[in-house]
């Protein structure tokens, strides 16, 4: 095993809605500088996963263990202050609020962050300083929501479908920026996403979920020469729609 120099370790968590079981036995980890991919069909439960790993929902079973600690108690903003960034499906971004105005506003007991920070990882937002964020283009806008993300400077960074909605050229152009923040700055990175070439593009490892489960785990290269280890592994252990 590897996992001697995770940032995160997540062991058998097993999680859901009320009492309906929605995902188990997820095992994974992410190291330092690492990017790794988290894909799946769609209601896999790569969603519900990410938000098990950041307390927006409770586990009901396992342990995640980040920067070498777990602690069930540990509620989800003191893992975020220490260093644990979740950007959720949809941005979470103001549309009446100017692009500078989303670095004025912090959680009580959050950080502040900086409009210069941000510009650090995303230079083009500067002559967006003064746009609403409801007149962006869709890629203005996951980027603002990806440089507020960054700004806070996770140790370890979880992206839920970063392409959602954007055209595929957009999407090629983002992902190398998440590559890059993870190489500048030694952060790890947990990508979910719908777009698996892109994804693995950019990726060092792949884990696959189908039905609340981890079906199978790959180097990236071998999960882009091997796509069929990909379909098969949306198909589920069922061999259901598979020739036999
Ligand atoms: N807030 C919720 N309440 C109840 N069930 C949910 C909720 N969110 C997701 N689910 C269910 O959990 C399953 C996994 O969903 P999700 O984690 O969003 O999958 P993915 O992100 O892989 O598409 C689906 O069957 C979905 O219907
Ligand atoms: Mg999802």
């Amino acid at each position: 095993m590897t996992t001697s120099h995770a940032l995160l370790e997540v062991d058998a968590l097993a999680a859901g809605y009320g009492r309906a079981g929605v995902v188990r036995d997820i095992s994974l980890h992410v190291g330092a500088g690492e990017v790794v991919v988290l894909l799946g069909p769609n209601g896999a439960g790569k969603t519900t996963t990410l938000r098990a790993i950041s307390k927006v929902i409770p586990a009901s079973a396992g342990e995640v263990r980040f920067l070498g600690r777990s602690d069930k108690r540990e509620p989800a903003f003191a893992l975020a202050r220490r260093g644990l960034g979740h950007l959720p499906e949809g941005r979470g971004l103001f549309f009446g609020l100017t692009v500078e105005e989303h670095f004025a506003l912090s959680h009580p007991g959050e950080r502040r962050i900086s409009f210069a920070e941000a510009l650090t990882f995303f230079p083009e937002l500067e002559r967006l300083r003064t746009r609403r964020a409801g007149q962006l283009s869709g890629g203005e806008q996951q980027m603002l929501a990806l440089a507020r993300a960054m700004a806070r400077g996770p140790r370890l960074l979880m992206i839920d479908e970063l392409s959602l909605g954007l055209a595929p050229i957009i999407v090629e152009r983002l992902m190398p920026r998440v590559r890059e923040y993870a190489d500048v700055t030694g952060a790890g990175v947990l990508l979910v996403e719908q777009q698996v070439n892109a994804a693995l593009r950019i990726a060092d490892r792949g884990y696959v979920m189908a039905r609340g489960r981890v079906r199978m785990t790959a180097d990236a290269e071998q999960l882009i020469a091997d796509h069929d280890l990909i379909v098969a592994s949306y198909m589920g252990d069922s061999g259901e729609g598979v020739e036999a």
